[in-house]
């Protein structure tokens, strides 16, 4: 998988792919993650790629000049899968879609500043827009290294133990079951009997029921789709 991420601040979004599962998939060549800095196709020599908004109202709109030279450069080279802007204003990231988009070949990721983009980047550019949750971020950078986190753990390979993202919390619309290490005693908190009878089938069963109380619980809404 190729993810090209479009940014006003590269240096923000950098980190967590320095990291952890996200490096090992860059290092092992299971995913390439390039970063564009939208000052390059700035309109002049003072860097300028946002201005006020017509009709008045606080806050800088990033242009779509700057934004097409950039996104046609990239079209151009390549074919991308989805072209993906961040936005508050925008369906949910769940696992579903995490799912779906670790198995694409080229994403293009779109990262919004300020107040946001001119809506004429999402009509003519735009495939897929996407909100990691209800609240407003100073930009997209912070929600796109998220999506990326949660497609590249998904690749196929990524993970060295096969089963691990498939017992993730909303992979089987549940959340995780408790989970448990050495020792098995604790200040007189104890680990349930059952993880340690060796029983797996009474270990499933009882992850199972776990998992469906504690989503009843805390998202029963998980539960309806
Ligand atoms: N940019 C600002 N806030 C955001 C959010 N909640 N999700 C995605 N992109 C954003």
């Amino acid at each position: 998988m190729r993810i090209d991420i479009i940014t006003v601040s590269p240096e923000l979004i950098k980190s967590p792919f320095e990291y952890s599962i996200i490096k090992r998939a860059i290092n092992k060549g299971f995913v390439e993650v390039h970063f564009h800095n939208l000052r390059d196709y700035a309109l002049n020599k003072y860097g300028q790629i946002d201005d006020m908004q017509y009709g008045g109202g606080a806050g800088m709109v990033l242009m779509i000049e700057p934004i097409d030279k950039c996104m046609s450069k990239l079209l151009a080279e390549r074919t991308y899968d989805e072209v993906i802007y961040m936005t508050p204003d925008a369906p949910t990231l769940n696992q579903q879609t995490a799912n779906t988009l670790s198995l694409k070949e080229n994403i293009l990721i779109l990262t919004g500043h300020y107040k946001g983009v001119d809506q004429r980047v999402r009509d003519k550019f735009i495939t897929k827009e996407i909100s990691i949750g209800d609240y407003v971020l100073s930009g997209g950078e912070i929600a796109a290294a998220v999506l990326c986190d949660a497609i590249i753990r998904l690749i196929p390979g990524v993970l060295g133990d096969e089963t691990s993202a498939l017992t993730d919390s909303f992979q089987d619309n549940l959340l995780a079951p408790p989970i448990y290490t050495r020792p098995s005693e604790y200040d007189g908190l104890k680990v349930p009997d059952v993880l340690l009878s060796g029983n797996f089938k009474k270990i499933d069963a009882w992850r199972h029921d776990q998992a469906y109380n504690k989503t009843q619980i805390l998202k029963p809404d998980l539960l309806d789709e």
